[in-house]
């Protein structure tokens, strides 16, 4: 495995810890080796050193040990190089030659591009050129060659046409790996396991029964040291166009007929297909957007977004939206998908909820200040990994008085622990060969036409409302009375 950006954050925090537990666990061949590549001047000692601090840093010290670490760290390599230049791909090819000598014929390259998008193109079209992936060598399937390429996918839907261009010149789209690794979170998985292998959810599953859907995915952190890359994404590019539409084509998509990468993303892109356009005269009716202030986490004040480092002191970056997605096709027709994300909320939490419909007459009296709530299918990606059912149940007594309670299924409580995390699974699955939980070209550009009308409607029209939630708090008013006029209320998951 040839990791691009083997010096940076993305390597130390993710990569390097699922690698040394794929090792642990046994998963990897004993002759896997990793050959690391970046600007900074270090040799295979520096590098390795580097890497044993980062996963002691990282990983709990009960699995950081010594011993494990002295086992792992023998299998990394490092080459220094600029991916502008191609010397830099020159003495990786030659260190690859003698790191692949006296090995078996059938071992192949998997290169990981963890390297800041705009290093992309260069690196390919030099991968390309320089024979270090040579389409050639990639064409049988042993020995083979596959790239992993991190988000973002482009920054608009004509920026990642224009990278899909390049890409596929250099690689067939089969060995194009495009992560997310929201695919890769087990209950993400699961949430396809429990829609597809059981009975009694698909009969539910559409307009009939469902009221409207909630995918949440916020999170306690604020920008922390990405603020220059924060200010060109925001919330939207950051976090709709990939993670959260992901998770809607799965909520919303038809069953495919196998549990294949093709028959899965098919699937996956005709939702987005789907999807209503948003346009600039509807945009106040399908989405509303904030930038978290000062405010308090865990007891602890916290600055607001337009004081963190290499953020503009009047910037009208979102770190908040909520946006109403209509999907126009016969099983959706009608039923809202809200989608929520956020920086600096209360809790960190990602969850999937299906708000059933109630029924259409209640026989039982309600007393004063008694609710009838509805029942709620909860998909909790993460913390706390697991799935709940709320229903309505009377409570003991003499009398009929209803109360909601929820049957709840736990990870942890069930198997013990929350299985692999996202990115062991997915560098697994890339070496096996298996892209059904990678994105595909047509998916990433759906999914940025659905996006792109909403970047470019807030880019033109500067909020003058910044900052309108304090950090700490559920994010702004105007979100909770924009949906209470549409009828529904925001979970606090
Ligand atoms: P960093 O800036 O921390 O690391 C970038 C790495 O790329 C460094 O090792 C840097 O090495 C190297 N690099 C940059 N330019 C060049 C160049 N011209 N030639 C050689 N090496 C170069 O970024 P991250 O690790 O945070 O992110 C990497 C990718 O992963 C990005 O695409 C990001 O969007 C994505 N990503 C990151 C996440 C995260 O949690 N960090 C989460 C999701 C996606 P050196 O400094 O030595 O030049
Ligand atoms: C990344 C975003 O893709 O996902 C980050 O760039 C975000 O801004 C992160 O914090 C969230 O991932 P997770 O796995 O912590 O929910």
């Amino acid at each position: 495995m040839i990791i691009f950006g083997a010096g940076g954050d993305l390597t130390r925090r993710k990569l390097m810890p699922a690698l040394f537990r794929l090792a642990g666990a046994g998963m990897l061949a004993d002759d896997f080796t990793v050959l690391g590549v970046a600007r900074e001047a270090m040799d295979d000692d520096l590098f390795r050193a580097a890497i044993r601090t980062a996963l002691e840093q990282f990983l709990p010290p009960e699995e950081a040990t010594k011993e494990a670490l002295d086992k792992f760290v023998p299998r990394l390599h490092y080459v220094a190089g600029d991916f502008a230049e191609a010397a830099t791909y020159a003495a990786v090819q030659e260190r690859l030659t003698v790191l692949e000598t006296g090995r078996p014929a059938d071992g192949g390259r998997l290169f990981y591009l963890a390297i800041p998008p705009s290093v992309y193109a260069t690196a390919i079209d030099h991968l390309a050129q320089s024979g270090v992936a040579r389409r050639l060598y990639a064409q049988s399937d042993r020995p083979w060659v596959r790239v992993i390429i991190e988000k973002p996918f482009g920054s608009s839907l004509e920026s990642a046409q224009a990278l899909n261009g390049v890409v596929r010149r250099a690689f067939s789209e089969h060995q194009i790996y495009r992560i997310d690794h929201y695919l890769g979170k087990e209950t993400v998985q699961n949430l396809l396991v429990c829609r597809f292998a059981n009975s009694i959810f698909e009969p539910l599953w559409n307009r009939q029964h469902i009221h409207h859907v909630q995918i949440t995915a916020v999170e306690t952190v604020g920008v922390e040291r990405r603020g220059r890359y924060y200010e060109e994404a925001g919330v939207v590019r950051d976090m709709f166009q990939n993670h959260l539409l992901q998770l809607l084509t799965l909520t919303a998509m038809e069953p495919p007929v196998t549990f294949s990468a093709d028959a899965v993303r098919d699937e996956k892109a005709k939702v987005l297909h789907a999807i209503r356009p948003i346009t600039p005269a509807t945009m106040h009716e399908y989405s509303v957007r904030g930038q978290y202030g000062p405010g308090t986490i865990d007891g602890s004040a916290v600055r607001g977004y337009r004081t963190e480092p290499d953020v503009s002191p009047d910037s009208g970056t979102a770190t908040y939206a909520a946006v109403r997605f209509m999907i126009d096709n016969w099983r959706w027709q009608g039923v809202p998908f809200y989608l929520r994300s956020a920086k600096r909320m209360p809790r960190r939490a990602t969850e999937i909820a299906i708000q059933f419909r109630q029924p259409p007459h209640l026989m039982f009296p309600l007393r004063d200040g008694e609710a009838f709530e509805p029942n709620v299918l909860a998909i909790r990606v993460q913390p706390n990994e697991g799935i709940s059912l709320r229903f309505e149940v009377k409570t003991p007594g003499v009398d009929v008085r209803m109360a909601s309670v929820e049957m709840d299924f736990n990870y942890v409580e069930a198997f013990g622990d929350n299985g692999h995390e996202a990115y062991e699974t997915l560098i697994l699955d890339c070496m096996l060969g298996d892209a059904t939980l990678f994105t595909r070209s047509d998916e990433v550009e759906a999914a940025w036409s659905v996006v792109d009308p909403m970047i470019e409607f807030w880019g033109h029209k500067a909020p003058d409302h910044f900052p309108n939630y304090a950090a700490g708090t559920w994010g702004p008013s105007v979100a909770d009375e924009w949906i209470h006029a549409l009828g529904c209320r925001w979970r606090q998951p």
